[in-house]
């Protein structure tokens, strides 16, 4: 069998699907590697360190569509527009293997589906232990919450721990995560070892152990939430008037920290409005909030997605791509995610 990993032609996605140590592991297993040549350049992957692997560098994205299994971080709904030059080249012979937001775009999965070539949407992958191996939403939202943990900290006109020194004494910063899946649990470890003084709020009572055994504390709203999670452990839809008192209670939260990271989805929705106008209004400013749910709509009023917004002193953000800004980690996770499932 023969593999291609394929650049990306998305504005701005800076990892690759497959890295240079992946490409024995798939050798031993009797698969071969073809590598467009560039596709590991953004991520710190040259040419030079596949082929020392044992990959064969193609010069086009023809020459490497001669593979059958194509390896992609972003495939169809996820490539949207991008991604019509390999749409063009595919044949139904090719079993294409990425990310491909069917929920969200199902008109391009739609598209791509005419080509008769076999789509596996590596996001869909069913969120069970035994499959945590190939799950891409886990790995890149552990980069996720890392990285908007760092943005916070950079942009925030405070330190985060607390220190005492002979100018004075410096109060620790205050982080709020809302939303405790895998994004918000790293978001929470990474404030933590950088000194903050740690809240975290979500709807699934089950998290309220994790935040608590990574050092935060868990924020109690005085609202109804034991129907919260579905089977799966993912949280489930409320109506709009536990949004509408969530997002109430939220804002005196919201308010007494210099941090906000929101990361709360329901898989395959738009995100619910947690954090209102008037909420991020009577933080103090100089405050920061990163939203990252702002691809499906945001959690924040304020937030426009890949934008800087300033509202009353406090900054917005809205990265939609947070991992590419850590391509080499992201990738080697991607990678091998991929490896994994192939
Ligand atoms: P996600 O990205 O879909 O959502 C992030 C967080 O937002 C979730 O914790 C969710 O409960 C929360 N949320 C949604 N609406 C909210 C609201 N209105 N207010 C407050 N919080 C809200 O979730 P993610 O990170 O993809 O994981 C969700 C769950 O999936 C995990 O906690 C776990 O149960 C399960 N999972 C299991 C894995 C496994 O292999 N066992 C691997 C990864 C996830």
């Amino acid at each position: 069998m023969i593999a291609a990993v394929l650049k990306e032609r998305f504005p701005g996605e800076t990892r690759v699907a497959l890295v240079p140590t992946n490409v024995p592991q798939l050798a031993k297993v009797g698969v071969e590697v073809l590598v467009e040549s560039g596709a590991g350049e953004a991520a710190g992957f040259p040419d030079a360190q596949y082929a020392d692997k044992g990959a064969t560098i193609v010069e086009d994205l023809a020459a490497a569509m001669a593979a059958q299994v194509i390896l992609k971080v972003r495939a169809a709904g996820m490539d949207a527009d991008d991604g019509a030059d390999v749409f063009g080249e595919l044949r139904p012979e090719h079993v294409v293997i990425g990310s491909c937001d069917p929920l969200g775009q199902p008109f391009a999965i739609k598209e791509w589906a005419t080509s008769d070539s076999t789509l596996f949407s590596l996001e869909m992958i069913p969120r069970i232990t035994r499959a945590q191996s190939m799950d891409v939403l886990s790995s890149q939202a552990t980069i996720a919450g890392y990285r908007a943990v760092l943005l916070g900290a950079m942009e925030l006109p405070k330190m985060f721990p607390m220190m005492m020194t002979a100018a004075g004494t410096l109060k620790a910063a205050r982080v709020l995560v809302i939303g405790a899946g895998v994004a918000g649990l790293q978001a929470i470890a990474t404030a933590r070892k950088l000194g903050a003084i740690v809240q975290a709020y979500d709807l699934r009572p089950a998290c309220r152990e994790q935040v608590e055994s990574l050092g935060g504390k868990f924020v109690e709203l005085d609202i109804e939430s034991s129907t919260s999670e579905d089977q799966g452990g993912y949280a489930k839809a409320m109506d709009e008037a536990f949004y509408r008192r969530q997002r109430e209670l939220l804002a005196d939260v919201v308010a007494t920290n210099d941090i906000v990271v929101t990361t709360a989805a329901i898989p395959g929705r738009k995100s619910p409005l947690l954090v209102t106008a008037d909420a991020v209004r009577r933080m103090v400013p100089g405050s920061v909030i990163i939203d990252l749910a702002s691809e499906r709509g945001g959690n924040c009023a304020l937030t426009q997605a890949d934008k800087r917004v300033i509202d009353s002193g406090v900054l917005l953000l809205g990265p939609t791509n947070i991992a590419a800004g850590v391509a080499n980690h992201a990738s080697q996770m991607l990678g091998n995610n991929g490896v994994k499932f192939l």
